[in-house]
């Protein structure tokens, strides 16, 4: 068997395994506990993270915005990840306690995270986002990012390519990013490349994330390695490189 192959193999092996694990996630608990979890890795208080968890409940403009492009794509009968506003929500609880100015994330689709980071920038009163997905499109007559609502757009740039070819490039062009998030191709090689590519690249302080963490143990081994302090909430990794 060729060794992508063997890859794909594997890939295919631990997807079907996290959809197990995931069936068995109290995903009410780990909501919770997102506050605590994080508040051992950022510079801030549980009573503070949890005030960002309400700001966000109440963040009127961007859930109605969100929950009208939601029924879009519904209606369209393109399905959504509905585990990803809970992961969305963590997302937006670092942006806002770490006052993110520069992201760079990969794998855009319809924009779910792409949306969440770019309404803490907005509640922060600046920042921008680079994304980074392959070339085309989501399914469906949409856009990519097409949950990210009007009023946080300027701040969002989108890069299409492989992240093999573009991220090198992007992350010397953006210099130090406060947050780099993975979400694109979730084999290991393509990972570690990501993780290893983006490090160098996050400020002091800055957040290293990725979603589906659950799919094997790189993100813990990777954060272990190079001395990060991390956490799981739900599907996302959060590591934070140490202030210098
Ligand atoms: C799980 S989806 C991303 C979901 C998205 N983060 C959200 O918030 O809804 C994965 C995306 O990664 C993109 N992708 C896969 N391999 C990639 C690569 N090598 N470089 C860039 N993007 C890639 C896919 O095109 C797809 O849009």
């Amino acid at each position: 068997m060729e060794s992508s192959t063997l890859r794909d193999a594997i890939y295919a092996v631990r997807k079907v395994r996290l959809g197990l694990e995931r069936r068995r996630l109290d995903y009410g608990e780990e909501t919770r506990e997102r506050a605590d979890r994080l508040a051992e890795i950022l510079s801030a208080s549980v009573a503070e993270l949890r005030e960002y968890e309400r700001e966000y409940d109440d963040l009127e403009w961007f859930h109605e915005s969100y929950a009208d492009r939601v029924a879009e794509i519904h209606e369209a009968g393109v399905a959504t990840d509905t585990t990803h506003w809970r992961d969305g929500v963590t997302l937006y609880v670092v942006c806002r306690a770490l006052e993110v100015e520069t992201a760079v994330e990969t794998g855009v689709l319809f924009g779910s995270f792409d949306a969440h980071i770019l309404a803490a920038m907005e509640e922060n009163g600046g920042g921008a986002l680079h994304s980074v997905d392959l070339p085309g499109g989501p399914p469906g007559p949409f856009e990519y990012g097409h949950l990210i609502p009007d009023r946080c757009r300027d701040r969002w740039r989108l890069h299409q390519g492989d992240a093999r070819a573009v991220l090198p490039g992007l992350l010397e062009d953006v210099g130090p990013v406060d947050l780099f998030l993975h979400d694109s191709d979730h084999r290991l090689p393509h990972m570690r490349f990501e993780y290893e590519t983006a490090l160098p690249r996050i400020a002091s302080g800055g957040v290293l994330a990725s979603h589906d963490v659950r799919l094997s143990r790189l993100f813990d081994r990777f954060t272990g390695e190079n001395g990060l302090q991390s956490c799981v909430v739900c599907d996302t990794g959060i590591a934070r490189r140490p202030r210098q």
